[in-house]
């Protein structure tokens, strides 16, 4: 289904800018240039001195929205595999996860253990959007496969 494919192949993509950001905001330093949550001291006005956790986390909020619209076009799919259901619902408990880790790391001040629970999540996520991704892609190779064979069918009966 060309919805599913489009879907999870830009949401796989927003994912991978997102993870980018979140290890610069890890490797300069910068974890708690924005103390609040879930808004930065000046609300939605996006400030220098914390544009780049800003950043991170208007396209977390994104990201996350666009996971659950995944896993609900998913679900509701009847060509969509069992497996691909199953790790677009992983996927989407990820997410959720992953926000709620985010406030936390921010109210522990970014504690090691928990940096790296958020690093850990992060992966797990990626992989079942990559999962997702894959299966969509043989929903349409099937369907081509489908439409192919009827044609020779057809033909076959005409001749
Ligand atoms: C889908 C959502 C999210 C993903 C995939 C994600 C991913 C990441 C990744 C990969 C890192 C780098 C970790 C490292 O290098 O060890 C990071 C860092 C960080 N993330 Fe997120 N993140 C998400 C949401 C959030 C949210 C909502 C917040 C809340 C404010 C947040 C706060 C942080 C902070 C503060 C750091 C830096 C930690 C440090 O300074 O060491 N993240 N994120």
């Amino acid at each position: 289904m060309m919805l599913l494919q489009t879907l999870s192949f830009s949401t796989l993509s927003i994912l991978f800018v997102l993870i980018f950001i979140g290890g610069y905001v890890s490797a300069s330093g910068v974890g708690l240039s924005c103390p609040d949550w879930p808004l930065c001291p000046a609300g939605l006005i996006p400030l220098q001195e914390f544009i780049i956790e800003y950043f991170h986390r208007t396209i977390a909020a994104i990201t996350g929205l666009m996971v659950i619209i995944t896993m609900i076009f998913t679900l509701k799919s009847k060509q969509a595999p069992q497996g691909m259901k199953i790790a677009s619902l992983i996927a989407a408990s990820a997410v959720i996860a992953q926000i709620t880790l985010g406030a936390i790391v921010i109210i522990e001040r970014l504690h090691a253990h928990l940096v790296t629970l958020h690093l850990g999540i992060g992966i797990i996520l990626f992989s079942m959007m990559v999962l997702v991704t894959l299966y969509s892609r043989r929903i349409q190779n099937n369907n081509t496969k489908e439409s192919i064979s009827n044609l020779e069918k057809k033909s076959t009966t005409v001749s």
